[in-house]
């Protein structure tokens, strides 16, 4: 059962003042997500990527087409009010961490549920769990400014996750980290994903992320974006990068798609 579709999205930016008319960023974007699935979209730098997570969001509007949530019309013809996290149903970790500066990582990755009025014992016990989970338990005093990156990547992960929205969107949640750091969180995130049976869409412009992190991966072209193709990788989990790029299956993948994106 898909739990969303995208049906021939278009975007395009309005115009400069006394410009021409800005160009077609996204046409003719059309894909899937079933329920649970771990979807994800690789496509070169300005591909559009950011701006697709953001209409799914409901950020940010179409020009034209339909997404549906469940088979329901979320934006379309006659559905043209937008509706930010579609009350908390999608959550959207965005390409920075946007964590509010004045306020500690506890404080942080409880702002959603205060926000909600649904800060109760249990929320907080939940959000000491994903903390003590992703190894960010002994900071939560701390204020953003004196975390690592990959830390306060994590937080703005667990922040998305404390308040259970069923699917998430992630923008190259790990792109700023060293390898290291960035295999601990894919391996995190595998973890959690499995564990809450959540759906994932998670874009980046990695082809060996994409294909070790996606069930199916969503190869995406440039000016304008649209999906040319679709790879579902049927690889065992978890799935330890590292381990992967000596494996045939991994590497057949990873060069189809590079000439793909070529
Ligand atoms: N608010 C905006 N106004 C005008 N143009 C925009 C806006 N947001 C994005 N664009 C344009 O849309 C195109 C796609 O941008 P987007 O940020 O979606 O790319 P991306 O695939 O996420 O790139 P990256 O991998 O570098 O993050 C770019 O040409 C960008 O200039
Ligand atoms: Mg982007």
């Amino acid at each position: 059962m898909s739990i969303l579709d995208v049906v021939s999205i278009d975007k395009r930016f309005a115009a400069r003042a006394g410009g021409e008319a800005a160009p077609w960023v996204i046409q003719g974007l059309s894909f899937t997500v079933a329920e649970g699935e771990f979807v994800t979209i690789v496509g070169p730098s300005g591909a559009g990527k950011s701006t697709i997570l953001s209409m799914l969001a409901q950020v940010e509007p179409p020009s034209g087409g339909e997404i549906r949530l469940h088979g329901q019309t979320i934006y379309g013809p006659g559905h043209d009010t937008l509706k930010p996290g579609l009350d908390c149903r999608i959550g959207y970790i965005t390409q920075d961490d946007n964590l509010l500066p004045w306020r500690t990582l506890e404080q942080n990755v409880l702002f959603p549920l205060e926000v909600q009025g649904r800060l109760d014992a249990q929320a907080r016990e939940h959000a000491a769990q994903l903390m003590q989970t992703v190894g960010l338990a002994g900071y939560e005093r701390y204020y953003p400014h004196e975390l690592s990156g990959g830390m306060r990547k994590r937080a703005a992960i667990v922040r998305t996750l404390v308040y259970d929205p069923p699917i998430i969107l992630m923008d190259e949640p790990f792109g700023a980290l060293d390898a290291e750091t960035r295999a601990t969180l894919q391996a995190d995130l595998q973890r959690l994903w499995a564990l809450k049976h959540k759906t994932i869409l998670f874009v980046t412009h990695e082809i060996a992320e994409a294909v070790a992190l996606g069930d199916r991966v969503l190869v995406l072209k440039r000016a304008p974006a649209r999906v040319i193709a679709e790879h579902a990788v049927t690889l065992a989990r978890p799935r330890v990068i590292d381990e992967l790029l000596v494996d045939e299956a991994f590497v057949r993948h990873y060069e189809t798609i590079r000439n793909q994106i070529r």
